[in-house]
């Protein structure tokens, strides 16, 4: 006899799992192309040369759409022509999953900028940077400087949340940067401060760790030659799971609280 579908259950099974988004209204199966591979090499032997066209047009495409983006990004003079061109833009697959454009947040003219990875399910249901736990801590750590969150513009790498949180790939964020870039240039800050790792290896093009790239003094040169003093510190998100790393972070706050005040 068939079993019965019992969608409670089953809903109640994936939440359990862990699934929290769901990315489309059909079964997708996300090995395909690695079984196609596996057969295609055990079958005709020949390995590289099968597998690399789908590994170069994966490749091409994410190069097309990184090229696609700087232009679009050019033609952006304001925040706000800058914030359509995201919404509307298509090179990135992570739009297709999430619910909102996380475009950045803030005063066009502010002196801090700060920059976080991507955006988390509480962000991806307002639209809005930093508004989850991470987004309250952050509140208070800006409070603890004296400086009000609505005077600082507060962005991410990537505008769209990668579904479950997953890690953002090498190509998500490649092709996201060149529209965290023009925000950088358009709002032309004094100080920026990033928060974690990953936002400060996509930024700053290197592979440290965020445990020996905080707490130093870096530039980043926006589009018309302008050095920005940067400070990488730890993610508020990592805060949460690590407190005794707060003094750290404290003392980079410091830093930057510094850092405008000279400015
Ligand atoms: N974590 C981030 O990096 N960005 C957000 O906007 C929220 C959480």
């Amino acid at each position: 006899m068939e079993e019965q579908l019992n969608v409670k259950e089953l809903l109640e099974w994936y939440i359990t799992a862990g699934v929290d988004a769901i990315c489309g209204d059909q079964p997708w199966e996300k090995n395909i192309v690695a079984k196609v591979d596996t057969s295609v090499q055990k079958v005709e032997n020949k390995v590289s040369e099968d597998i690399r066209p789908a590994t170069t047009e994966l490749a091409q495409a994410t190069v097309i759409a990184c090229q696609n983006a700087r232009q679009q990004c050019s033609k952006a003079e304001t925040l706000e022509e800058l914030k359509t061109l995201v919404e509307n833009f298509e090179g990135c697959s992570l739009r297709l999953t999430a619910n909102k454009t996380v475009f950045g947040y803030g005063s066009a003219h502010a002196d801090l900028l700060l920059i976080g990875e991507a955006p988390g399910a509480d962000e991806d249901r307002s639209g809005i940077p930093f508004v989850g736990r991470s987004g309250h801590l952050l509140d208070k750590m800006l409070q603890a400087i004296q400086i009000k969150r609505e005077d600082c513009f507060v962005t991410n790498v990537l505008p769209w949340r990668p579904p479950g949180n997953r890690t953002p790939t090498e190509g998500e964020t490649a092709v996201c940067l060149p529209f965290l870039k023009r925000q950088i240039d358009l709002v032309k800050p004094k100080v920026i401060l990033i928060l974690g790792g990953s936002a400060a290896n996509a930024l700053l093009d290197n592979g440290e760790s965020i445990s020996k790239l905080r707490g130093k003094w870096l530039e980043y040169k926006i589009s018309d030659g302008t050095k920005i003093p940067v400070l990488a510190s730890f993610h508020p998100a990592y805060l949460l799971r690590n407190s005794g790393q707060k003094a750290k972070a404290w003392s980079d706050l410091l830093r930057v609280k510094q850092k405008l005040c000279e400015n």
